[in-house]
């Protein structure tokens, strides 16, 4: 088990991430010396639940304000603000008063969303995220960004909102199907394309450790990420700047999410997103070829190559990704790179950019 820290200077905040093997009783512990007066919900998916529920409030029982687990159907279907309130409504009915501690226990899906209804029950109550997907665990469980979706589009209802800690136990992942821990890769494909070139050498030289989950290849490889991700919302927190170079490759893979109606799921989306900001790097900054080939040949070593922007009309694509929360002026903004270690963040790119990108795969 080993501890990171985030240490957010303008509020004061430090928030542990623990990673490590069967923390169930260490998250207990926390609560009992941290929160030992409060209330403490659980919001799951059902899935989630059903495979590790059970376990988890064996631990939780052990605190006296330990309450109730509430799940919801797994999916990003549920990423919703009918989700959203019907969960309110359960908090409320169970009398979850400002001194609540809400556990995110689940992937992406479920950190969200469980960080959006802390954010906004009683203007905000504590929040501990325990993520179980790769996904989760490398990505959505750091840096404060909850919300759901809305019909116009992807995340656009949310907040900034911090967890007090974040337990990443990579035990979880062992039942994680192999697509879904595919998923989670590609954000880990992500850090080591735009911020650690070794990171992206070590995935490059170990394919067969990387597909499948390996707990001595993959914890190593976890707590690297979260130190990456770490790094940049210590320096940028509301990406008013720097961050946005996270969303390499987001801009294309969401408005491929939102078309697929969140059948083709994130990383896969993603994957397909970076492939096409590497090309419009290259086009538009000179951006090395050798570097859109190598992430491009190491998705599809990964098998995260099944998702092409050609089964989108470029028209469809446009019109989602100007609804894009970084869209300004009727232009979307990508995050592009110049070089390996080099971003160009929020660069505008025309539809004729776009549709030469399109084609050049
Ligand atoms: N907040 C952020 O900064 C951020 C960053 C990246 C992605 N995201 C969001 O994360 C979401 C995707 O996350 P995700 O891929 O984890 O999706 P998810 O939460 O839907 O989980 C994927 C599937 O895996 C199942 N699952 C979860 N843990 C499991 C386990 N241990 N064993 C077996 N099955 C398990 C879930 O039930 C679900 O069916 C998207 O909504 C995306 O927008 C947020």
């Amino acid at each position: 088990m080993q501890k990171l820290r985030m240490n957010l200077s303008i509020r004061q905040k430090e928030i542990p991430f623990v990673v490590g093997e069967h923390l169930g009783d260490t998250l207990c512990q926390y609560l009992l010396g941290e929160f030992p007066e409060h209330s403490i919900f659980v919001i799951s998916d059902d899935t989630v639940n059903q495979l590790h529920g059970a376990q988890l409030t064996s631990h939780l029982s052990a605190h006296p304000g330990f309450k109730e687990l509430f799940s919801f159907p797994a999916g990003e279907a549920s990423k919703n603000a009918e989700t959203t309130a019907s969960l309110h409504d359960k908090l409320l009915s169970a009398k979850a008063g400002r001194d609540t501690v809400i556990v995110a226990f689940g992937g992406g899906v479920t950190g969200d969303m469980a960080g959006y209804v802390a954010a906004t029950l009683h203007r905000g109550v504590q929040l501990v995220h325990v993520p179980t997907t790769l996904l989760a665990q490398v990505d959505s469980s750091i840096g404060g960004k909850v919300g759901v979706n809305h019909a116009a589009g992807k995340n656009l209802l949310g907040a900034f909102y911090q967890p007090t800690a974040v337990f990443s136990d990579i035990h979880y992942l062992s039942t994680l199907s192999d697509e879904e821990y595919i998923n989670g890769m590609a954000e880990v494909v992500k850090y080591g394309v735009i911020l650690d070139p070794e990171l992206w050498q070590q995935l490059e030289a170990n394919i067969a450790a990387v597909v499948k989950y390996d707990p001595s290849f993959i914890e190593p490889i976890i707590r690297r990420c979260i130190q990456l991700k770490i790094d940049v919302v210590e320096k940028d927190e509301k990406e008013s700047g720097l961050r946005s170079i996270l969303n390499w490759g987001h801009t294309v893979g969401h408005a491929i999410e939102k078309l697929s109606q969140y059948g083709v799921k994130h990383g896969f989306a993603i994957a397909e997103g970076m492939n096409i900001a590497a090309r419009l790097s290259h086009q538009l900054l000179d951006y090395p070829q050798e570097l859109v080939h190598r992430q491009k040949a190491l998705f599809a070593n990964l098998g995260l190559n099944t998702v092409h922007l050609h089964d989108y009309s470029l028209d469809d694509i446009w019109n989602v990704i100007l609804t894009d929360k970084k869209a300004r002026r009727q232009l979307p903004r990508f995050t592009l790179m110049r070089t390996e270690t080099k971003p160009e963040l929020y660069y505008a790119i025309e539809k004729q950019e776009l549709e030469d990108a399109y084609q050049t795969e």
